[in-house]
């Protein structure tokens, strides 16, 4: 493979562990926050990240590379509330479809065609990711001030299911 694909699809894979901490961070503080709801959602979204880096992780191994795993660095701990904590996971979703952009953009450089194919999954993927942050950040800022609406946003929410 060539050597700028592969390092960028290697780091992704941190990158995707990251977003996993960095949702399961959020999940826990919703959990104080006595939003089980919202904490539910978050938790599903940790694990789709965890099964994102696994779907790199198979692949470079397919191609016959190395798997170089990465540190991960600490979430942040502490949030403002759940309109804080969904504005930060749809910029968080911008900036993973940046880097997935990034690596394809290597793919298409490096001509390699399996690449861009494999690649194709995550560009779908993210359009979803953006997509579902933006819906809930949208919810969540209309409902601001209402404790009633949002309780009842956190109960549709808990009823989100693990592909
Ligand atoms: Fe793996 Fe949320 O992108």
């Amino acid at each position: 493979m060539n050597a700028k694909v592969y390092e960028a699809m290697n780091d992704q894979i941190k990158h995707e562990l990251y977003s996993a901490y960095f949702y399961l961070s959020m999940s826990a503080y919703c959990e104080t926050e006595n939003l089980p709801g919202f904490a539910k959602w978050l938790k599903v979204q940790a694990e789709e990240e965890q099964e994102h880096a696994m779907k790199l992780y198979d692949y470079l191994l397919d191609r016959g590379e190395k798997i170089s795993l990465k540190a991960i660095e600490q979430p942040p701990v502490e949030f403002k509330g759940v309109k804080d904590v969904f504005t930060k996971v749809y910029e968080h979703e911008q900036k993973v479809t940046g880097l997935i952009n990034g690596i394809y953009a290597k793919a298409v450089e490096a001509n390699d065609v399996a690449s861009q194919i494999f690649l194709q999954w995550f560009i779908n993927e993210q359009v979803e990711e953006e997509k579902n942050a933006s819906s809930v950040l949208a919810m969540v800022t209309k409902l601001e001030g209402s404790l009633g609406g949002l309780y009842q946003l956190d109960h549709q929410l808990g009823m989100r299911e693990a592909d």
